[in-house]
């Protein structure tokens, strides 16, 4: 059966990546010769990315500084067909950046984050959006401020529409309401699932039944290259990672939100939507970047039939 909608309305992070990977062993205090490379990122620019290329019509509602990676990041998203109409601009702020310095050998050495413009995503520009959400399913990322999420899982609930969430961070996931009432499905890791219930030994089974009791729909709960756990109304299941050969995990989690979101709107169970979650995810890490180009629905599902060595278990609820 499928959902009627065929459109996804992401709010949340839109960043420029830049990652610096050192010729020689860094030394600290000094100019180190460094290969340099700059990508697109933010959790919610990166599944907005995903769900274009597995071919569902989707917004992004971002705020990006009127600078030169603003206007580069804007023009990108206009190139994937990404609708951009509910974008904003900051005069106050520089868009987004996160830095990498890498050893030689890929290790991070040092990470810099200037994210400081996120919080111009108010729940005011919130309020502008109403309009378009009535007709697509939300997803939103836990970049936003603690007063945005508050507002827009309370306008879900209220106007009874689908909205999808991840979790980001451990930091970042404690910015939700303690009352998940009208989060349909919530993306999160182990790690950040255990923050958020200050339950920092929970199982992945109990922190997922936790999150359920909190009022979230459905959880999509994951453990890295062991899979991840879904729960509903329907019970737990736990499903296998899809074997890959990891080049840069990189964008993982958010290829998994987008296969699984679209997956769902085409009728799929959450159990089967995250199986080809879990492939495209696998798709991902094999790749350097954190999209993949070559990504379609079809490349999922030929991905899955042809390393059929995930498992779907049905846990006792
Ligand atoms: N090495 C791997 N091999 C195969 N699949 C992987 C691997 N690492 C991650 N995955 C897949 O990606 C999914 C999400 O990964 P993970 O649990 O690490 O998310 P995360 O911690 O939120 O990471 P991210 O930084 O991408 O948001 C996993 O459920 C799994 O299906
Ligand atoms: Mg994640």
């Amino acid at each position: 059966m499928e959902t009627g909608i065929s459109r996804v309305f992401c709010i949340g992070g839109a960043a420029v990546d830049r990652k610096y990977r050192a010729l020689d062993a860094l030394r600290p205090g000094t100019s180190n010769p460094v290969h340099t490379e700059r990508s697109f990122g933010g959790v919610a620019r990166n599944v907005a990315e995903n769900i274009a290329r597995l071919g569902l019509t989707v917004s992004l509602a971002s705020i990006l500084g009127e600078d030169e990676n603003g206007r580069a990041l804007l023009e990108d998203l206009q190139g994937l067909g990404i609708d951009t109409r509910s974008m904003s601009f900051s005069d106050e702020h520089a868009t987004a950046e996160y830095v990498a310095v890498l050893q030689p050998d890929g290790e991070l050495a040092l990470g810099l984050a200037n994210m400081a413009i996120f919080d111009g995503l108010t729940p005011a520009l919130l309020h502008n959006m109403e309009p378009d959400f009535q007709t697509a399913w939300l997803f939103a990322d836990c970049n936003l401020p603690s007063e945005t999420l508050h507002a827009l899982v309370d306008t879900a609930r209220r106007q009874s529409l689908t909205l999808a969430i991840d979790a980001v961070s451990t930091p970042k996931v404690a910015r939700l309401p303690r009352d998940l009432t009208g989060v349909g499905l919530l993306f999160l890791n182990l790690d950040e699932a255990r923050a958020y219930l200050s339950e920092p030994e929970a199982s992945p089974e109990k922190a997922a039944a936790r999150l359920r009791a909190c009022g979230a729909e459905r959880i999509v709960l994951t453990l890295g290259e062991a899979g991840l756990i879904v729960a509903d109304r329907s019970g737990i299941h736990r499903i296998g990672a899809v074997g890959a050969k990891i080049v840069d995990a990189t964008g993982a989690g958010d290829a998994l939100i987008a296969a699984t979101l679209v997956a769902l709107l085409k009728g799929r169970s959450l159990a089967e939507a995250a199986r080809l979650g879990a492939a495209a995810a696998a798709l991902t890490v094999e790749s350097t970047a954190s999209v993949r180009p070559d990504l379609s629905f079809a490349l999922l599902e030929a991905t899955l039939s042809l390393r059929a060595n995930t498992t779907l278990e049905r846990e006792p609820s």
